[in-house]
């Protein structure tokens, strides 16, 4: 009976660990909603019209245009379905963006008839879409832009399409991959010469319909022109993602690893300004970086955000313990637990102003009132409790909110750890250290902090496990290594 508990138990145990906690959506506006469902169903319209443009309308020709209806609007809805599993934090604009690319390639599939290259009008949205949105959305859209034709599929020529559909597959998983600009150049000039490639292989003497009394050869000329023209659209739309990104917020690998640049103004005033609270930004890029590779989030996102997750001290670095360097603690000097709680939480209202001015995209401006959540202040806290002052405890806590992804809430743990760390004996046992850590991380899961970041047990388990190999890290370099008689290393 005992061992049956204890199993009972181990499984329970193992179950928890697995559990993610219940994360509310983004919410998409009523209105938003409304204007979605309307594009969805003008691309459903648009893709199947055509089917009732017969002299003798019959009932087997409505019966295939409902069909046909149906399956691009329930397309489309999948398509947001994907889009919104694979980006949990996607916005309605973000929505608007890829449906109304669908919307555009169907309306000029149908406006002009005779398309008989359809590489140009399907690969440079799916750049756009894998760039900002992710490899699957892109192959969803794909998908559905490559086999939904408003025109029998007769009149596009099977090869063509196949690769398009490849070509198109290939731009959406790299371009999800891709991490500069300089890449994204190098992909607008191979893939249209291997499309180039392909098309005079497989399509050179092949005729292609355009319509349905026309026929002729492609010739080598029109497919050299062909892949030119998909070349320069890919070019334009590669200029065109940054004013994507502003418009729409789209965070690309690119963007990301701009902003990730130390010699960006904001991060070089940190550096000269708040040198500490430099020092400590780096640290906690390790260690969060590290627990995102641990449990597969993402590491440009998070390596970006830690570098901005503190700017806002550059209002008041002396005020911040790090910066100090021995001076006097302008805390101390006012002696008001209060208005030293308002100091701190100012750190988090300026962040935000200098994210609005120096146009960080959203995802990076979260990292700056979620990396503190809705945290007491506890050593005010305290100190106001021991002057037995008036108060209530909402004054001493961070407005928040919580973090709302993973990688903010990998952040918060790591800020928390941090000095911890830092300030922990090289002496100290693995036991010791993963003890601290296990503390600080379990106090704010028991605070609820971690509530909405969709966290699993485990990946918590994991996280903290990967601050303990920083750590390790850390301690080895501050062992000083013995030298040989000579002074020389060996
Ligand atoms: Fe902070
Ligand atoms: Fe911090």
């Amino acid at each position: 009976m005992q061992n049956l508990t204890r199993t009972l138990k181990k499984l329970i145990y193992f179950w928890n660990r697995t559990q993610v906690p219940i994360k509310q959506p983004v919410r998409i506006s009523k209105i938003d909603k409304l204007i979605i469902s309307l594009i969805c169903i003008v691309i459903s319209i648009i893709s199947s019209y055509k089917l009732l443009l017969v002299s003798n309308l019959q009932s087997s020709v409505i019966f295939s245009w409902v069909l046909s209806f149906s399956e691009v609007l329930i397309s489309c809805l999948f398509l947001i379905l994907v889009s919104r599993k694979e980006n949990p934090n996607i916005n309605s604009r973000q929505i608007l963006l890829i449906i109304s690319l669908l919307l555009i390639v169907q309306a000029i599939k149908s406006i002009f008839v005779s398309i008989h290259n359809p590489l140009s009008i399907i690969v440079p949205p799916a750049l756009i879409i894998s760039q900002g949105m992710g490899s699957i959305t892109a192959l969803t859209w794909v998908s559905i832009a490559s086999l939904s034709w408003p025109d029998s599929l007769i009149k596009i020529n099977s090869n063509l399409l196949l690769i398009t559909l490849t070509c198109s597959c290939f731009v959406s998983v790299l371009g999800g991959k891709i991490r500069s600009r300089a890449q994204l150049l190098q992909l607008s000039i191979f893939v249209p010469f291997g499309a180039f490639i392909a098309q005079w292989i497989l399509i050179r003497n092949e005729k292609i319909s355009l319509t349905d009394n026309q026929e002729f050869f492609a010739s080598n000329g029109q497919i050299f022109s062909d892949s030119l023209l998909l070349a320069i659209i890919m070019l334009i739309t590669i200029l065109f993602i940054p004013i994507f990104e502003s418009i729409f917020g789209l965070l690309t690998k690119a963007r990301l690893l701009e902003l990730a640049d130390k010699e960006k103004p904001l991060i070089r005033r940190l550096s000269i300004e708040a040198p500490g609270t430099f020092e400590h930004t780096l640290l906690i890029c390790g260690l969060a970086e590290e627990a995102t590779r641990m449990i597969g989030g993402d590491i440009d996102l998070i390596k970006t955000g830690s570098l901005y997750h503190d700017v806002g001290k550059l209002h008041a670095p002396n005020w911040f313990i790090e910066n100090q360097d021995g001076s006097i603690n302008p805390h101390d000097e006012i002696d008001d637990p209060l208005k030293s709680a308002e100091v701190l939480q100012a750190h988090v209202d300026e962040g935000l102003k200098f994210a609005r001015k120096n146009r960080l995209p959203k995802p990076i401006a979260d990292f700056i009132p979620e990396h503190q959540g809705t945290l007491k202040m506890g050593y005010f806290l305290h100190k106001a409790e021991e002057k037995k002052l008036k108060i209530n405890e909402s004054d001493f806590r961070y407005k928040g909110p919580i973090p709302q992804s993973k990688e903010t809430a990998i952040l918060m743990l790591a800020d928390g750890c941090e000095a911890a760390l830092r300030a922990m004996d090289i002496n100290a046992s693995d036991h010791e250290a993963l003890e601290t850590i296990s503390k600080i991380v379990n106090s704010r899961q028991i605070d609820g902090q971690l509530d909405d970041s969709n966290l699993s047990k485990g990946e918590v388990f994991l996280i903290k496990k990967s601050f303990l190999n920083v750590w390790k890290r850390i301690r080895h370099r501050r062992i000083q290594y013995p030298t040989t008689k000579n002074n020389t290393f060996s």
